[in-house]
């Protein structure tokens, strides 16, 4: 929660401001005006100055582009209250770190805290104090292009990295040098949209609402972040936008959230798409007294709330409020004082510097997830190694989708990488085809380069914008001609490692078989190259593991662990099961999965009591011993499954994670606390209980792993 001195000697300020603002004034404060697809890319909206019409910009690029505009508004207006500006600097603002679906997968929040302080600080010097970042949709669908950019599919991981990102985007106190107000998005369950189609509505119960899409904004709000975003989508019915149920009842009301709600770029104006406002107004007076105090972007609240007022369908408290939410933030980022940014070059040296570039390069390490190697790596130094595939020398594609101000030119392509790292002459690089297409001409170019080489590197996937948003995919297998391409490469009977780069997670059923190690290396940013290498080398032992379920086939889709078991779930006894009669009930990956070059065991786990009261912890412990001959980083997972609820409970749910370092044959004994609010869920009266009975909890290599059960139970 936003708090403290600062805060409340702001808010007095703010409405000290208040006290001397017109009415056009402190409605322009609750409007955004932008270079989107919403409006004009040129207009800076000028001619709203002298009214005072403007609040806050979204997409204005570069420090003298901000400054102009920012300069123009204070000479003009009346009252000198600057814009703020806003951007989607979602995994970067120059150098690029790995999507957020990448990060997630290091499971390492000092990781994501480390990218949100890069990109904030990038972005800061070119003028921006506010992003729309993060992405916190809990993902259940791959088909949904924006899968890329949130934590994956699980509220507990997900609602981790959220506090992790906005600290490094936010910083200890609004308005320190180099951090910028976060924005939690989108508010909410636009990941739960129906088919994977993005925009699409929502239909879920209010405990999935509350225990699975919820406790990621939550853990946001706690945590400080400043403003929210209201989503496209509707909830039952009801459009995110104009939703007074979540917006007021739950995010004002219940949690006591204090920051400002933006709606989604032309969210208000699409309340008349929904079929839920009759008139643009209609749709002000619908989202506007739901909670949402900006309108991004354009004209409508300056149109319509003055007429709103006048036949009382808003009141003037309400506006105020709005206006002071909004002022006290600009205050805390020291904008009255400061509204300007400084222009000098060398406070834009740190773009692609050698510190961002390592951060970037230590994420994308640790984001590289190994489904498979039959102990083809490391490769060996003295190898020859044809790389091949549509992205081996690509240097766009690998940065991923909302990268913002990005320059390929400045990508470590996979082909420098290893080049770097193995030395020119052991590698013989081939395309052998597109991402997309039928074009077969290249095949035998890369065939040839197989056959003189010892292994084949094969870089496949996706370009950046198969996923993001509106980039929908209902095919989600390697695009084009790639699977055939694999095919083609596994009759030189080589050993292949395929890396296969995308926003989402793939089907790669069919090419699986043919690959001798398999990598998801996601879409890793500026330094893809030498993270791809770091890991082929042994430099550094892969440690990523999955965020989000890898399907075995598009129909298993929407897929996720901590489904509910079912009066008859598969077990392979009888027919009669929840099952598919051309498709296994698994997927081909689970949540939580990942291989290193070493192997972990768990032994010794054991619960400090086999039963607890409501006020009582629960300890877990557990040896973790890295038996193989490399040291590396394994993520110890913790699960737990509540047996019988008053409503039925997922087979298991995440409740804790530690990534740890273990030399070879070293044992590490690592301790989980429990308790009995941490396995609290939604009940039939919609209240958060902890229900007393019997648990069990796994100590999990992934979300699949049941070698270790533990029961306990919980007593009144
Ligand atoms: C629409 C997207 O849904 C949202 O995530 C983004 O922040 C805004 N456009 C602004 O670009």
């Amino acid at each position: 929660m936003i708090q403290g001195k600062k805060f409340e000697k702001a808010r007095k300020t703010a409405k000290e401001w208040l006290a001397k603002m017109t009415l056009t004034e402190k409605i322009g404060q609750l409007s955004q005006f932008g270079t989107s697809i919403y409006s004009d890319d040129e207009n800076t909206y000028s001619d709203h100055f002298a009214e005072g019409k403007v609040g806050s910009y979204l997409t204005i690029k570069g420090a003298e582009k901000t400054n102009q505009v920012q300069k123009e508004l204070l000479s003009k207006t009346r009252l000198p209250i600057p814009a703020v500006f806003a951007d989607d600097v979602i995994h970067g603002y120059r150098t690029t770190m790995p999507t957020p679906l990448a990060q997630s997968c290091t499971w390492d929040p000092a990781i994501v805290e480390d990218c949100g302080s890069v990109q904030a600080k990038e972005a800061y010097r070119d003028g921006i104090r506010w992003t729309f970042t993060p992405m916190i949709d809990i993902a259940r669908d791959p088909r949904w292009g924006r899968i890329m950019e949130g934590f994956g599919e699980d509220p507990f991981l997900c609602s981790r990295l959220t506090e992790a990102a906005v600290s490094g985007i936010q910083g200890k106190e609004i308005g320190e040098k180099d951090k910028l107000l976060s924005c939690l998005k989108h508010f909410v369950a636009y990941g739960a949209c129906i088919g994977g189609r993005d925009y699409n509505s929502v239909d879920i119960c209010e405990q999935t609402l509350r225990d699975v899409y919820l406790p990621s904004f939550k853990a946001g709000v706690d945590a400080g972040a400043a403003t929210i975003m209201s989503a496209f989508n509707d909830i039952n019915g009801v459009p995110a936008t104009a939703n007074r149920h979540t917006l007021h009842d739950i995010l004002r009301k219940e949690w006591g959230f204090n920051g400002f709600v933006v709606s989604d770029a032309g969210a208000i104006n699409e309340l008349l798409n929904h079929g839920f406002a009759s008139d643009p107004k209609h749709a002000a007076e619908l989202a506007f007294t739901a909670g949402v105090d900006m309108n991004m972007a354009g004209d409508l609240y300056n149109d319509v709330l003055p007429v709103l007022l006048e036949e009382g369908k808003v009141t003037m408290e309400q506006i105020d409020d709005a206006v002071v939410r909004i002022l006290t933030l600009k205050i805390m980022l020291g904008l009255m004082d400061e509204p300007y940014t400084e222009e000098e070059d060398n406070s834009r040296e740190c773009y692609f510097s050698p510190e961002h570039r390592a951060v970037s390069r230590e994420a994308g390490k640790h984001a590289i997830v190994l489904l498979e190697n039959d102990g083809v790596l490391p490769l060996k130094k003295n190898q020859k190694i044809a790389l091949v595939g549509p992205l081996m020398d690509n240097k766009e594609h690998v940065l991923g989708g909302w990268a913002c101000l990005d320059d390929p030119s400045k990508t470590v392509s996979i082909l420098e990488g290893m080049t770097e790292a193995f030395g020119e002459e052991q590698i013989i690089a081939a395309k052998g085809c597109d991402i997309e297409g039928d074009n077969r001409e290249g095949f035998a170019e890369a065939v040839a380069a197989a056959e003189k080489a010892d292994v084949i590197v094969a870089v496949m996937g996706e370009h950046r914008s198969m996923s993001g948003e509106a980039m929908n995919r209902s095919d989600i297998r390697l695009p084009g001609i790639q699977e055939e391409f694999i095919h083609t490469l596994a009759q030189t009977g080589k050993p292949i490692v395929l890396l296969a780069s995308s926003g989402r997670p793939l089907v790669l059923t069919n090419v699986r078989e043919k690959a001798n190690a398999m990598l998801m290396m996601w879409q890793l940013g500026t330094e893809t190259g030498h993270a791809v290498a770091d890991v082929l080398t042994g430099a550094h032992n892969p440690s990523g593991h999955l965020t989000a379920t890898m399907p075995w086939s598009v129909g298993q889709i929407p897929i996720n662990y901590s489904h509910f078991n079912t009066g008859r779930p598969a077990l392979n006894v009888c027919w009669f099961e929840s099952k598919y009669m051309d498709a296994p009930i698994d997927p081909l990956y689970p949540f939580g999965y990942g291989k290193s070059y070493t192997e972990f065991a768990y032994s010794n786990a054991k619960l400090d009591k086999e039963s607890i009261s409501m006020n009582e912890t629960l300890t877990v412990t557990v040896d973790v011993t890295n038996t193989g001959d490399v040291a590396g980083y394994d993520v110890v997972q913790l699960y737990v499954r509540d047996m019988v609820g008053s409503r039925v409970r997922p087979i298991r749910e995440l409740k804790g994670f530690e990534k740890v370092w273990l030399e070879a044959k070293e044992t590490k004994t690592l301790t989980f606390t429990i308790s009995p609010a941490d396995l609290a869920f939604t009940n039939n009266a919609m209240q958060t209980v902890t229900e007393p009975g019997d648990f069990q909890i796994f100590v999990a290599h992934h979300a699949l792993d049941s070698d270790i059960c533990l029961p306990f139970c919980i007593t009144c």
